[in-house]
């Protein structure tokens, strides 16, 4: 399969985790390129379900090597649980899981510090993290202060490790928050980088010389575009480029390797956590979409808050992503709906926005412009050709391509390998 990049289009959840698990099937090496254990990627293989975090949704196929690259930050107590959790269900990932040396750590106080902060901002000013402590540890590693995995399995890490743990005290005691005990810490990364320094590798050397070899590569994106620290709608973002760009900057693969891009859009929209929502839907429609297609966290287990799709939002991605084809998820989720509305464009003050504005206050009083479109309802659960779905479901798959400006090139109706229908791809 051609090198390709798979980026959530929307504010994540888009099910990404899923398509990376049917097209890994066709690469050699599944590598991640940004984000951290704030990332839940739910796949359903027959009648089991499995949460990823940090490692690639490819570990579920044998012989796949996962990367975790250099621009995702990794907990690696977190991590060392996954593996754990992964082996013991019958799947071997030592051998097959390659950690990057240059990617930065998230400890503990990175957690504490994420937690005080949201703590201490104002309502309507909360980020809803997921306190994993994302946001502290990449200003660690733009600060320049930052601990990489790297840095873990060597020599000196003891006296980086305690500088860094009593600075981060003094900020959560100036902040009202319980300071952390160092020794306790300094045991526990002391344990956890041996068990991690097997897995440990100069992934960049090991990405471009699988491509000088032949291999292929599929780049898995976390979050979404909405959420890019970029792009999205900032500050309500996260701290890393889940856009296409990532890709490059957090693998050491050059732009000229990567021959297209998929983005992974819902046939809805969905949110967890706080910031601006235009399509949003609290009434029994939202509620229904939330009920039907299962919408709660997979790391925090929040409910996510759900709308309409955003005609304007798919543009947009499209645009900075350069998407080629979507996998268009959820559309099952429309089932039962009878009239589905379709977001075209916002409009703010008497003025019309066919682009997301960068000012989240448009973001946030703008008025949806809408067009509306029957619902099929019938189901298209089992459903497994593209040409056997209902005329009305697929005018409105059309539909969003049509508006989005992007060629349909899988479409899911359901959370199993066997509800993907591959029309491009
Ligand atoms: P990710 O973070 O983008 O990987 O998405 P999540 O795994 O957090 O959320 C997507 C959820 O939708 C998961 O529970 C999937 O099993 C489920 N899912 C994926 N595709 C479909 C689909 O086409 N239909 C339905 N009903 N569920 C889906
Ligand atoms: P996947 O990969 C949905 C959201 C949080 C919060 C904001 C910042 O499963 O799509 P952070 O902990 O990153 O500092 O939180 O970003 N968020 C996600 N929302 N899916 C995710 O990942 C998310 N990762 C972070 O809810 O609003
Ligand atoms: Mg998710």
């Amino acid at each position: 399969m051609a090198n390709t990049v798979l980026i959530g289009a929307q504010w994540g959840d888009e099910g990404k985790g899923k398509i990376i698990d049917v097209l890994a099937e066709d690469v050699d090496i599944v590598a991640r390129y940004q984000g951290g254990n704030n990332a839940g990627h739910t796949v359903k293989v027959k009648d089991e379900q499995y949460v990823l975090h940090l490692i690639p949704s490819g570990i579920l196929h044998k012989g796949k090597t996962c990367v975790i690259g250099n621009g995702v930050v990794v907990d690696p107590v977190a991590l060392m649980q996954e593996i754990a959790e992964l082996e013991k269900r019958g799947f071997s990932v030592k051998g097959h899981l390659i950690v990057s040396d240059r990617a930065h750590t998230v400890f503990p106080f990175h957690g504490a510090l994420d937690a005080c902060r949201e703590a201490r901002l104002s309502e309507g000013r909360k980020i809803g993290t997921t306190k994993r402590g994302i946001g502290p540890s990449y200003g660690d590693k733009v600060s320049r202060v930052g601990i990489r995995i790297g840095d873990l399995v060597g020599d000196d890490l003891m006296s980086k490790l305690e500088g860094r743990i009593e600075e981060a005290n003094r900020v959560l005691v100036a902040l009202n928050g319980e300071p952390l005990d160092v020794e306790k810490i300094k045991d526990q990364y002391a344990a956890v980088a041996v068990k991690l320094s097997p897995y440990v590798a100069d992934s960049v050397v090991f990405l471009n010389k699988a491509l000088k070899d032949g291999k292929s590569i599929l780049f898995e994106g976390a979050q979404g575009t909405m959420l890019d620290i970029d792009f999205g709608t900032y500050p309500f973002v996260t701290s890393s480029n889940a856009t296409a760009g990532g890709a490059c900057t957090g693998t050491g693969v050059p732009p000229n390797r990567i021959d297209r891009v998929i983005g992974v859009i819902k046939a809805y929209t969905t949110r967890v956590g706080a910031g601006p929502f235009p399509t949003e839907l609290k009434d029994e429609t939202g509620e229904l979409l939330g009920k039907e297609g299962h919408e709660f966290g997979a790391t925090t287990g929040r409910p996510r808050r759900c709308g309409w799709f955003d005609a304007v939002i798919g543009r947009y991605s499209a645009m900075v992503n350069g998407v080629d084809y979507w996998a268009m998820t959820k559309l099952d989720v429309l089932d039962t709906v009878k009239t589905i509305h379709i977001c075209t464009a916002y409009r703010h003050n008497g003025k019309i926005y066919d682009s997301i504005p960068s000012d989240k206050r448009i973001l946030e009083e703008c008025v949806p412009v809408y067009e509306q479109m029957d619902g099929w309802q019938v189901s298209t659960k089992d459903v497994t050709d593209y040409n056997d779905l209902p005329d009305k479901a697929k005018a409105y798959v059309m539909r969003l391509c049509e508006l989005t400006g992007v060629d349909l090139g899988i479409l899911s109706v359901g959370p199993r390998r066997a509800s993907t229908l591959r029309i491009a791809i």
